[in-house]
């Protein structure tokens, strides 16, 4: 063979072997496919930091929770996701009704996660306590000592809500039938619509505003805003703060609701040694400091201490410790009843 003929050959084989080794070297790397319904910026280094510990790439797909539920429903057998991270227990529990999950033993997250903040299909790693707002000029707190409270006449005219049909609304309604019953929780709705300012519409910040403003006298808020606006770096927010007293409710009986952000392993994950890698991951100090002071959260890992002052400044409280599993059975009994009283 000609001498150049034999090096073109030579670099040929080369050529070809690097082509044949870069698919299966394409399939050695290890990705996870992760479906995200949280919406905070902050999470970015919670994820970067699992790829820079494992090595496991992640691609991920954003999206509002009922996007992603009906996203993970439609693709079926071939859906490429193998974990939905989500907010809110009732988002979680949809996405188990309809047999997205599956079921994960994991010795890591029994002994890291608490009992009440897990499920055998889905896992806390943050919390969030629902707090009521009231503004100091209109509402006395010991008028809103308890959510109970906010169906009481003296309130008529004051109260701002979310919609009856926002998750945060659906949890904390099955948290109250599990304590107080389904008749009395009805009875309880009604009379809370019967002391709106205004229709239910808005979240969680327009409320803390309106609040702040007198616009409403009484709302209920999720820690992590609020503890977002104590944080701020703009003085009319910290000003806004002022004046707005924050209560937290029901300290003589179950305790205040708490809500949570969690996760599990999709049912037809092709990755799953390394999905469950990531739920663990999610529970390490590391991750738990993220979710704590990147959006001012709490742990779900209560040994994991945490600096916020703006969660310092809310203070310590009695939590509702009802099992998320027990909540979530109470859920369409929320939605039903709410839609009964017309909390719409
Ligand atoms: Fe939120």
């Amino acid at each position: 063979m000609h001498a150049l003929t034999r090096r073109f050959a030579l670099a040929a084989t080369a050529t070809t072997l690097a082509f044949a080794l870069l698919p299966v070297a394409h399939a050695k790397e290890r990705v996870l496919n992760i479906y995200s319904a949280r919406h905070y910026q902050t999470d970015e280094a919670l994820y970067s930091n699992f790829t820079k510990q494992t090595g496991i790439k992640i691609n991920r797909l954003d999206g509002r929770a009922e996007e992603l539920l009906e996203r993970i429903r439609n693709e079926g057998a071939n859906s490429p996701a193998d974990v939905l991270i989500t907010v809110d227990a009732a988002n979680l529990s949809v996405a188990d009704a309809w047999g997205i999950f599956q079921p994960v033993q994991s010795k890591v997250l029994e002994s890291r996660i608490p009992a009440n903040l897990r499920t055998p299909t889905w896992f806390a790693f943050s919390t969030r306590a629902r707090v009521i707002i009231h503004n100091r000029k209109l509402v006395k707190p010991a008028d809103v000592a308890t959510y109970e409270s906010l169906s009481s006449p003296k309130l008529k005219g004051l109260i701002c809500v979310r919609s009856g049909m926002h998750p945060y609304n659906l949890s904390l309604v099955a948290s109250l039938v599990a304590h107080n019953g389904e008749a009395a929780t009805e009875q309880w709705a009604r009379g809370v619509v019967a002391n709106l300012a205004m229709p239910p519409r808005g979240g969680d910040t327009d409320h803390i505003k309106s609040v702040a403003s007198g616009e409403c006298g009484v709302a209920i808020a999720n820690t992590y805003y609020l503890a977002r606006m104590l944080n701020s770096e703009k003085v009319e927010e910290r000003n806004m703060m002022k004046r707005l007293g924050i209560v937290l409710p029901n300290q003589s009986s179950q305790g205040v609701h708490i809500n949570v952000s969690g996760a599990g392993v999709v049912k037809t994950s092709k990755n799953r040694e390394a999905a469950v890698q990531f739920l663990e991951y999610l529970a390490s100090d590391q991750a738990q400091r993220y979710f704590a002071e990147g959006n001012n959260e709490w742990p779900a890992v209560s040994a994991v201490k945490i600096e916020n002052e703006g969660l310092e400044d809310i203070g310590e409280f009695k939590a509702d410790s009802l099992p998320l599993e027990k909540l979530s059975q109470h859920l369409v009994t929320a939605q039903k009843l709410l839609d009964r009283a017309g909390w719409r």
